[in-house]
């Protein structure tokens, strides 16, 4: 696993990439490590799963070209078996796929391991946690979305905490080291209650690069979690 893998304790903040400007994206990477941030997010759509396409390991292999921040690589898209090892190449330190698009979620699972990534499953916010019990313990992080995939800016669903609430109790019962990042509609004034529920990795793509001031925020976001 390459030494920036796991980019210091939890809790961590990603802000996402997707809501960066395309056009100056090593600019927006470099802007966001300066301003704090923990992990950069990178969301992968591939206009099947999820109605948008963003960008693929080419893309990753410029943002790892030009940051130290890990490269949490989020798959959106179908059949995801085919380019983990592509992504990986490319630079991704953690890779999520959704157990959605997985029919066969454990192979899929190992096949990131074996890679050496840090190994996350993707659950929508209409996914029941059950879908992850078989895999729970090979997991180094459960992706709980709290929007519908496939766009940035979207309003946080406020059920999502309920989950997030039921997946740290089974995570803690079972005595396992599974970070949970919540992925959706994160914003300083709801941040604090997606960590008392139990997340402890934080998307943040508009909050973070709709506002002016990228340190701040992310100061804002930081002072509303728990101390590491
Ligand atoms: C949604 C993506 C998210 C998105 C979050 O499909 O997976 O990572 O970028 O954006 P905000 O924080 O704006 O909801
Ligand atoms: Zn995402």
């Amino acid at each position: 696993m390459s030494p920036k893998s796991g980019a210091g304790p939890a809790p961590r903040i990603a802000p996402s990439i997707l809501s960066a400007d395309f056009a100056r994206l090593a600019e927006e990477a470099g802007a966001v490590a300066a301003a704090g941030a923990d992990l950069l997010h990178v969301d992968v759509m591939d206009g099947h799963f999820v109605p948008s396409i963003t960008l693929g390991p080419p893309i990753v292999a410029c943002l790892d070209r030009v940051t130290d921040l890990p490269l949490d690589v989020h798959l959106m898209i179908e059949r995801p078996e085919r380019l983990i090892e592509a992504f990986r190449k490319a630079g991704a330190d953690w890779i999520s796929v959704h157990a959605e698009a997985c029919p066969h979620l454990h192979r899929v699972v190992q096949q990131i391991r074996e890679t050496g990534a840090r190994a996350g499953v993707a659950l929508n916010p209409a996914t029941p946690l059950d879908h992850l019990d078989l895999v729970l313990p090979e997991l180094d992080f459960v992706v709980v979305m709290s929007v519908n995939p496939g766009f940035g800016g979207q309003k946080f669903i406020p059920g999502c905490l309920g989950k997030i609430r039921e997946l740290r109790e089974r995570i803690d019962r079972a005595a396992l080291a599974v970070d949970i990042e919540v992925d959706g509609g994160i914003k300083v004034d709801n941040i604090g209650d997606a960590a008392r529920a139990g997340a402890d990795v934080f998307v943040a793509g508009s909050a973070v690069f709709e506002s002016p001031d990228y340190r701040a925020t992310l100061a804002a976001m930081r002072e509303r979690l728990p101390r590491a």
